[in-house]
């Protein structure tokens, strides 16, 4: 699927709509309907399954979208958190520098500071998208974070930020959270919420929005047990994965399939690369389709200001390989720059050490709507021209319907039965009875739904149903009584 029949397709089936669309729509804002609503809330429940409550090293948070400004003047968010921005003398167009300069003059420019920018863009020949104007004021940095105010009067004390990530509100309480786990380090923090940034260019649907909605995890490590990880075991070292290094970008190389050893033999630290290996098998486990995701490692160039080395999970998209996880380590930059700016201790007493430590932090920070794109991307196939979506069954909006075959004879009454039956086990059970019973199947291939329990004449004789399966369009017959068994059965497998 590229991504305007992604879209289009999002919308049709009830997934995904511009916001605001009947007042022309607000770029970079997107809500969404009851289909992608469930997809989403899947993926969170099982990222929480996954990541938290099925582990007792991580524990939850979710903390205020808006915390206190002086969070972001110790992160660096009010310093660094910028891009370059270049706006149309013309039409007033406004373009993010960097991209825009890739897009225009096909060169890489990662890492270049504004003034190099700035040389490139007067060197070559830029025209604006829109107006096709050659003219353009002198670009400038823009802060991404959105401003509001608290309070009646707006002042610049008044001034408070939208949080730009959702890791902060996690170094911020490590202290509270530590004492109340009573557990030694490592201890992980996982957080789901919202996050804003003030894209200049938002683009690619769900890709980069404006606002839109993180997974992350701090997992706090004694400095002691730096490249001491001690869940080694559950790596499968020999599993392939596609790896691209920051010294083959350097040297111009392309990606390689290698091995988990590969990475663990580049990876500075083997916390940093467990964790690695631990989201890549949960995006797997999401149905993401292994061959489109690759590691890739950062240039020292492209490191955030906090970052000691990052990698990125990328997956591919039609518009290319893109960013949809990143995990970095953030060392103890975080801890000890909210220590400075708060003036409060967030260090762990070592009862061995007799001493104060302050852990360092391995970050995997997953983007959940560029996680669905690429849950959607990889369940989408055709079948005679129509959309099949081939979810996990975990992750469908419906997991079961229930139809008669036709409306009439006492075969809707008896299809009301099956599906009230359903009702009292499973949950997102679908009763329909209107249309051809084609046509009925193909709606719910279109939304991923994976089994359809049909009531037939049969029905009423012996008390048997079929059980149409979504992926071969193949039916199953089966006795009433054996039906809740059979699709709880089903659905269980390959869930998370
Ligand atoms: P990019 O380079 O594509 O702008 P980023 O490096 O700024 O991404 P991070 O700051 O590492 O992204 O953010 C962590 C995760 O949050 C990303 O992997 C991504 O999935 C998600 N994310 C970041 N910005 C956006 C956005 N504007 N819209 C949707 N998701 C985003
Ligand atoms: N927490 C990492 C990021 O959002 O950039």
């Amino acid at each position: 699927m590229n991504i305007e029949e992604m879209a289009r397709f999002c919308k049709k089936t009830g997934m995904v709509y511009p916001s605001g669309e009947i007042y022309g729509s607000l770029s970079g804002f997107w809500d969404y309907g009851p289909r992608g609503v469930e997809i989403k809330k899947a993926i969170k429940d099982a990222f929480w399954r996954f990541f938290v409550s099925k582990r007792d090293d991580i524990f939850g948070l979710d903390g205020a979208i808006i915390t206190h400004p002086k969070t972001w003047y110790a992160s660096g968010h009010i310093e660094n958190f910028v891009d370059p921005v270049v706006v149309c003398k013309r039409c007033r167009a406004e373009y993010r520098l960097d991209h825009f300069i890739e897009e225009q003059l096909k060169v890489n420019v990662e890492g270049k500071t504004l003034k190099e920018l700035i040389g490139l863009i007067n060197e070559g020949r830029v025209v604006c998208e829109r107006c096709k104007s050659e003219e353009f004021e002198k670009p400038e940095v823009f802060n991404l974070m959105f401003k509001t105010h608290i309070g009646v009067k707006e002042s610049s004390n008044s001034e408070v930020y939208l949080r730009p990530e959702t890791a902060q509100n996690i170094f911020i309480n490590f202290k509270n959270v530590f004492e109340v786990a009573r557990k030694k380090l490592p201890l992980g923090i996982a957080q789901i919420g919202k996050a804003f940034r003030n894209e200049i260019s938002p683009r690619n649907f769900l890709f980069r929005c404006r606002e839109f909605e993180q997974m992350e995890i701090e997992y706090f490590i004694h400095p002691n047990d730096e490249n001491k990880c001690f869940y080694l075991n559950e790596v499968d070292m020999d599993r392939e994965v596609i790896i691209f290094t920051a010294e083959d970008q350097i040297n111009m190389e392309k990606p390689f399939i290698g091995k988990w050893r590969d990475i663990f033999s580049i990876i500075k630290d083997e916390w940093h690369g467990y964790w690695l290996y631990k989201t890549m098998e949960f995006l797997v486990l999401l149905g993401i389709d292994e061959k489109k995701l690759r590691l890739r490692q950062h240039l020292p160039e492209e490191l955030s200001h906090y970052s000691k080395e990052t990698w990125d999970i990328e997956y591919e998209f039609d518009f290319g390989w893109k960013e949809i996880v990143g995990i970095a380590n953030r060392g103890d930059y975080d801890l000890r720059q909210q220590m400075k700016y708060s003036d409060k201790d967030l260090s762990v007493y070592d009862e061995y050490l007799k001493a104060k430590i302050v852990p360092y932090v391995i970050e995997p920070s997953f983007g959940l709507d560029r996680i669905f794109m690429a849950v959607l991307d990889s369940a989408y196939s055709l079948r005679e021209g129509k959309a099949v979506l081939k979810l996990k069954p975990f992750l469908s909006p419906i997991r079961v319907a229930v139809f008669p075959l036709v409306k009439k004879d006492g075969l809707d009454e008896k299809a009301r039965e099956v599906y009230l039956l359903l009702t009292q086990h499973i949950e997102r059970v679908f009763y329909d009875d209107s249309g051809s019973i084609g046509k009925r199947y193909a709606r719910m291939d279109e939304i991923g739904t994976p089994y359809c329990v049909t009531i037939d004449y049969q029905t009423l004789e012996d008390d048997s149903v079929t059980i149409r399966f979504r992926d071969t369009a193949e039916q199953e017959r089966i006795g009433i009584k054996d039906l809740v068994d059979r699709i709880e059965e089903l659905l269980e497998s390959g869930s998370i």
